[in-house]
């Protein structure tokens, strides 16, 4: 079941310097307790879509075009009111730096219980209880302790796991991580994207979750979608991704973090003499200016689209 639908989404941002087409003509979308990854180098997009689908983005982005429907609403057409209901509740986000979204001047406590008590009318004390079980279902483990700590007594890995603790608190049917890992080491960003994982069999979230690792995504991620340029040139489940990427972009993506895993080998993921077939067929010329829009979008497996121009 579609839980999310993004048609055709056109963001620009008017600066002193001229246009910035940051999100340029994207589509995807999110079926219900499944995790889709948008990957791609820093600058193409990603979290410009994600912002647009939440309506926060920063001035003077603005949605030039293109539906978002959640619940069969179009979110760009919502009130200011109505996404105030739905951002925390509904779709949460967790971004790449917690310490830009966890105030310093508050305990951890005040936080996660205000982050409840806005969505759902109980007393202080039942707050202070869902807090405490929040924590201890991200696995802190002196939670009591860390309720009365300010954000600077914990470790960026405790401070994203309590920004985990507070996106979930309210059982959100949209999870949207930003690039949720990319400030830690890789120890303990591998046990936090276990513990998103186990969250979100447990909770039945979906996620949307953005990276410029492609090997972070392809631990998360059931489908993925790969932009460059505001752009989407490919989208498939992540799987055949790997097995047969098509697009050049994609491609290049993998390579690149094929070489830099000690323990793959390309040959165990991409078979690379059918790369010629694939020339054949379609014609990436311009791939980059392209919008998906004025490309064939085929559909070469099922579930795997790729934005190419056929060869006529
Ligand atoms: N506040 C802003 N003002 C002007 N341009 C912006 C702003 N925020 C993002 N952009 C531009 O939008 C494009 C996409 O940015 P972004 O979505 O943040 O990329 P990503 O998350 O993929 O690294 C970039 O070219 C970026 O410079
Ligand atoms: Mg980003």
């Amino acid at each position: 079941m579609k839980l999310l639908e993004v048609k055709n989404l056109y963001t620009q941002f008017n600066t002193d310097a001229g246009v910035v087409k940051a999100v340029d003509g994207v589509s995807f979308s999110v079926e219900a307790g499944k995790t889709i990854g948008i990957v791609g180098e820093s600058g193409s997009g990603k979290s410009v879509t994600a912002m647009s689908v939440i309506r926060l983005l920063d001035y003077p982005g603005e949605v030039k075009s293109g539906e978002v429907f959640y619940k069969g609403k179009d979110l760009t057409k919502a009130s200011e009111a109505e996404m105030r209901a739905i951002r925390g509740n509904e779709i949460s986000v967790i971004f790449q730096e917690p310490m830009t979204s966890l105030n310093p001047v508050f305990t951890i406590k005040s936080q996660l219980n205000e982050a409840i008590i806005l969505h759902q009318k109980i007393s202080v004390k039942e707050a202070t209880e869902i807090s405490l079980n929040m924590l201890k279902s991200v696995k802190i483990e002196n939670a009591e302790e860390v309720l009365d700590y300010y954000p600077h007594q914990l470790s960026g890995g405790m401070r994203q796991r309590v920004m985990i603790a507070m996106s979930l608190a309210c059982k959100p049917d949209i999870l949207i991580a930003d690039e949720p890992t990319t400030a830690l080491d890789v120890i303990i960003q591998a046990e936090i994207l276990k513990l998103m994982n186990d969250l979100r069999t447990d909770l039945n979230t979906s996620i949307i979750f953005i990276s410029h690792d492609l090997g972070v995504v392809s631990q998360m991620a059931d489908d993925v979608i790969v932009m460059i340029n505001g752009r989407v040139v490919e989208q498939s489940p992540i799987k055949q991704l790997f097995d047969n990427p098509i697009h050049p972009y994609t491609r290049s993506l993998i390579s690149s973090f094929l070489r830099t895993d000690i323990d793959t080998k390309v040959e165990d993921y991409v078979p690379l003499d059918e790369y010629a077939n694939v020339t054949d067929k379609y014609d990436f010329k311009n791939f980059e200016e392209n919008r998906m829009a004025d490309a064939d979008w085929v559909e070469v497996d099922p579930g795997h689209f790729v934005a190419v121009n056929l060869k006529k």
